[in-house]
């Protein structure tokens, strides 16, 4: 088992609608190919994390890097590990569009708190938080 931690930048702006359509087919592709991790966006920032057979990882890591909404990728983190940290795929987003003041405030809330009790119990699960946490400092509070 292997896990894979990323960070790239998005070349167009990208608004909610792109990202359910991102969740809903790496869900998909992701579930076939029994990879599990988490999406994390904020502001034209990504930043992800696989777990799966090395197969696996670079089927779904390819399909990735297709997207031409990608700037460059850069690898954050890559190495075997004895047990998963995530259960299925799934996507964090952080957005104020649709949102008022108190939603906001409390999607900021909820975020953080994950990012404090999250399993990170493998390098790259470490990384990957700590990148998420890096992102939300910089977000504006309202
Ligand atoms: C940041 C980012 C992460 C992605 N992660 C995955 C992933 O984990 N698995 C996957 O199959 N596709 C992933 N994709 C690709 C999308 O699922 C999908 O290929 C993309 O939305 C284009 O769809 P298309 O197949 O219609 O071209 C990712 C795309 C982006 C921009």
């Amino acid at each position: 088992m292997f896990e894979l931690t990323y960070t790239s930048l998005a070349t167009i702006t990208i608004d909610n609608s792109q990202l359910v359509r991102i969740e809903k087919i790496s869900k998909q592709r992701n579930s076939e190919l029994d990879v599990t991790g988490c999406l994390f966006y904020h502001a034209g920032r990504f930043i992800g994390i696989l777990e799966g057979t090395e197969d696996a990882l670079e089927m779904c890591f390819a399909n990735t890097k297709q997207d031409t909404t990608y700037k460059e990728v850069s690898i954050l983190a890559m190495g075997r590990i004895l047990e998963r940290q995530f259960d299925q795929w799934n996507i964090l987003f952080c957005s104020k569009e649709d949102k008022n003041d108190a939603e906001y405030r409390l999607l900021l809330e909820n975020l953080h708190a994950l990012t404090e009790l999250a399993d990170k119990r493998t390098y790259g699960s470490r990384v990957f938080w700590g990148a998420v946490q890096e992102e939300l400092q910089g977000v504006e509070a309202i």
